[in-house]
């Protein structure tokens, strides 16, 4: 894990280069997806229309490609997301996982056709993922999640709570 800290470090800051430069390294289809959703185009929901996504809500490519590193580094058989909106950081989880050619990512998230059109579960069809590699769960973080993860055999071993900062989330996301 030191390693790798010391070779993002060593690297050009990422937040001083455009979207694209800053994140090629993850391939396509994704960094053209991602920029897509950077530049504020319209983007596919579920119901298959499009809709704009704003700008305050999303992951910055310097946190993105912290996810990436690290899924590509711990290689988890099992990550977790709670909270994917748009889907900004779900892109970095597949894109790591695909290059990994292993793993399966589980996103948590109660609104996500209420708030979100879908857009962040569509974002499985949009790259073209393999199937059964991303399971969305329309659920909030809660202790009935986490048995219900362990009993279908998702032991969770990476993990990242975008949102919640209450007590019981900790615990469960430990
Ligand atoms: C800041 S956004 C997440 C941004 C997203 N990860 C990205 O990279 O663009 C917070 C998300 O948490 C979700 N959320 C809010 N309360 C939640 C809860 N109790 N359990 C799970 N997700 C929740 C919201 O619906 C929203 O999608």
């Amino acid at each position: 894990m030191r390693g790798l800290f010391q070779s993002l470090r060593g690297r050009k800051r990422v937040r001083e280069l455009l979207p694209r430069e800053a994140i090629a390294s993850i391939g396509q289809p994704f960094v053209d997806v991602l920029c897509s959703m950077y530049d504020g185009d319209l983007q596919v929901g579920f119901d298959g229309n499009t809709y704009e996504i704003d700008a305050v809500t999303p992951l910055g490519p310097p946190q993105g490609m912290l996810i990436y590193q690290l899924v590509r580094e711990l290689k988890p058989e099992n990550s977790l997301e709670i909270g994917l909106a748009f889907g900004f950081s779900t892109m970095y989880f597949l894109a790591a996982i695909h290059a990994n050619g292993s793993g399966h990512h589980v996103a948590v998230d109660p609104f996500q056709y209420e708030w979100w059109h879908g857009i962040g579960v569509a974002r499985e069809k949009v790259v073209g993922i393999e199937r059964g590699l991303f399971e969305f769960v329309q659920e909030t973080l809660s202790w009935r999640l986490r048995d219900l993860l362990e009993s279908s055999g998702n032991s969770v071993s990476f993990s990242l709570t975008v949102t919640i900062h209450s007590t019981e989330s900790s615990l469960i996301s430990r």
